[in-house]
């Protein structure tokens, strides 16, 4: 039996870029063999191992076909007369198709090392379509790769048009995409994830809200400011959703079964956009309103979220609405002073305790506010 690092691995190693996991593909073994030397299998539809010793990945040769339909229905044949190249050519895209066999030689029959050097992300072949995460995938390594000058190569475009016209993209499961998309946040352009898929038409499928240009050049602004810093996944994907009401980024992030704490920190945003551009025109105390949306975003038991939330509106409100982000940012800090505890000593009992809490954070928002802002 013959055993090739492959994937990932040899992707990046020619790229310059440290290595992570190193996954290998082992051409003519049963599982029994495998079984005999140590490996633990660990793929339940794949026969896929554990290393004794390493614990890295150790998958036997490979085909799949597609049997129906989204990303279930995968026939997988897994036998000691699987080629290397036929494991390779299932793989989404050349650059992901190369392998090192033990000697440390390239073994690269879909010419992956030239696309790499050309700066191309190009589907390995026409399989590609029998699994419609790749674009997710291929538009995430575009969000990674393009930095250093990769593109999607045209071919690959319009065959991930057809993917998306031929319904392709409807049929996927949310965790899924989800999981892409949590992935892609964190990549280095992460803007260009959505551009990719904006291109191909996938995020019409995906989320319809950001398909008109400027609502989607909104998200990609506010999402490359939020992405400079050093924020988290639920930041970035209140970003991405800035440029819906409160009601439809909650509907939206439901819909792609985002972990709630995304879900509430992409409607708060939301919410506090609007009430943020609002303000002046609607309350006759800005010191009343700000209280208001601290008691909305719950900052008395919610202080980690309320400052994540502000950082999102600090990097991602266009520049007219900074100062209210900052006077938000005072008022808050001016009124988590408040201690309900002396005020309960102070005799202060029910209805009356909670009134006084107020006044006093009212009163210290006031004194804390720059005049202009009172
Ligand atoms: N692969 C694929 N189609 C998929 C998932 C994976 O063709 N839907 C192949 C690719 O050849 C890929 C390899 O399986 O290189 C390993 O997949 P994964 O670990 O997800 O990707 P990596 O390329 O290692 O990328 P990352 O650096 O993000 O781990």
């Amino acid at each position: 039996m013959q055993t090739y690092l492959v994937g990932g691995a040899v992707r990046d190693e020619l790229l310059g870029i440290d290595v992570k996991d190193r996954d290998w593909v082992v051409v003519g073994a049963t599982p029994d063999e495998m079984l005999a030397k140590g490996f633990k299998q660990v793929g339940a539809d794949f026969p896929v191992f554990l290393h004794p010793r390493t614990r890295e990945e150790y998958a036997l040769a490979r085909t799949e076909r597609k049997q129906g339909r989204g990303y279930h229905g995968f026939s997988v044949y897994s036998a000691p007369d699987v080629t290397l190249e036929e494991d390779l050519k299932r793989r989404d895209l050349t650059i992901n198709a190369m392998a090192r066999d033990e000697c440390g030689e390239l073994v690269d029959p879909f010419h992956g090392l030239e696309d790499l050097q050309a700066r191309q992300l190009r589907h390995v072949s026409p399989a590609f379509a029998e699994d419609p995460l790749r674009i997710l995938r291929t538009a995430r390594f575009a969000a990674r790769f393009r930095p250093m000058g990769f593109e999607v190569h045209p071919d690959t475009m319009t065959l991930m048009r057809q993917m998306v016209a031929e319904g392709e993209v409807d049929h996927l499961v949310p965790e899924r995409v989800w999981q892409e998309i949590q992935r892609a946040l964190h990549e280095q352009e992460p803007g260009t994830f959505f551009e990719v898929l904006r291109d191909c038409g996938a995020l019409a499928v995906l989320i319809p809200e950001l398909s008109d240009d400027d609502r989607l050049a909104e998200a990609l602004a506010a999402l490359r400011r939020v992405a400079q810093q050093d924020t988290s996944t639920e930041q970035r994907f209140a970003a991405v959703l800035l440029p819906l009401s409160a009601e439809q980024a909650v509907t939206r992030s439901e819909a792609m079964k985002a972990p709630n704490d995304c879900r509430d920190l992409a409607r708060l945003t939301c919410h506090f956009k609007t009430a943020l551009a609002d303000l002046s025109s609607t309350e006759d105390s800005i010191a009343s309103a700000l209280l208001e949306l601290l008691d909305h975003a719950d900052l008395w038991r919610r202080e980690a979220r309320f400052e994540a939330l502000a950082q999102v509106l600090d990097h991602a409100l266009p520049d007219d609405l900074r100062t209210r982000v900052k006077a938000l940012q005072i008022a808050a800090r001016a009124a988590v002073g408040v201690n309900p505890r002396e005020l309960l000593a102070q005799g202060f009992k029910g209805k009356a305790l909670g009134e006084a809490i107020r006044a006093e954070r009212l009163k210290r928002i006031e004194q804390a506010l720059p005049v202009s802002n009172r």
